[in-house]
């Protein structure tokens, strides 16, 4: 039997035109460019892995385009729209929202769950988010109060500027975390805190240190640049 190999371009070509067919129905993915202006992507893009089952759903990515990996978005609905970075896995439902800031990060493990109508993620400027930390922007289930009504719709969360969120925290539906704060490795944190400057830290988290700040580098790096912090 014969056997085909496919060059590169021909590979790449088909793949274009037969696996990412779900980028009809109105449903777009734009690359955001350094200077703002938006580039729309009709290609593969390695690193990136989006499924639209709904329409008119758009996917924003806030990373040079020979940089993009791990970025995982599925769109379950209609009319959501999402502005990743790398290493997010989202999941968004008809009308949600998530979005990060281009300042901010996110390390290895980081997911966000939007799977209930008109749910919200927003993270601000120049956030840590460190590795497995996981956004429940929604419950996932129906819970019913003692007259049978639901009772836990979805709630933004919303986490503002400069904001350092540690290893494996975990952010339930309706929390606002204010600027500068700090959450602890493996906190989780089931109410807003709207001081800033605060460590917050575990189950569930409270505040336990105020009036701190921090730096996204290194203690050495940053003594080296300002000696006077030793
Ligand atoms: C939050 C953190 C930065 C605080 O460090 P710190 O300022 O040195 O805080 P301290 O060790 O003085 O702790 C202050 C209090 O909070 C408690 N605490 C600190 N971190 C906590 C946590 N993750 N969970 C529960 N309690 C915590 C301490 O037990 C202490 O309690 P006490 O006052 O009753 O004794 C640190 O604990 C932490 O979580 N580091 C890991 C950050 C991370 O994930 N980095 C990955 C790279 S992004």
């Amino acid at each position: 039997m014969a056997c085909f190999i496919l060059s590169r371009k021909k590979r790449r070509k088909f793949r274009d035109k037969h696996v990412y067919t779900s980028y009809q129905n109105g449903n777009q993915v734009l690359l955001i460019l350094p200077d703002g202006r938006e580039k729309l992507i009709k290609h593969h893009i390695y690193g990136l892995n989006v499924t639209f089952y709904g329409k008119e759903n758009i996917l924003k990515i806030n990373e040079p385009e020979n940089q993009i990996h791990d970025i995982s978005v599925v769109f379950l609905g209609n009319n959501a729209t999402a502005v990743v970075k790398n290493n997010v896995y989202c999941q968004l439902s008809s009308g949600c929202e998530f979005f990060i800031d281009k300042s901010s990060y996110v390390n290895d493990g980081g997911k966000f769950w939007l799977c209930e109508d008109g749910a919200k993620i927003i993270i601000g400027k120049d956030c840590a988010i460190s590795w497995n930390v996981e956004f429940m922007g929604v419950d996932h289930h129906t819970i019913l109060n003692d007259k049978g009504k639901v009772c836990n719709y979805p709630q933004t969360i919303e986490i503002r500027d400069h904001v350092w969120i540690g290893s494996g925290v975990k952010i339930s539906k309706g929390v606002i975390v204010a600027e500068n704060n700090i959450i602890g490795m493996g906190s989780i944190v089931t109410k807003s805190f709207l001081e800033t400057n605060c460590i917050i830290a575990g189950n569930p988290a409270k505040i336990v240190k105020k009036n701190i700040n921090w730096n996204v580098d290194a203690i050495s790096k940053y003594i080296a640049e300002h000696p006077k912090a030793k």
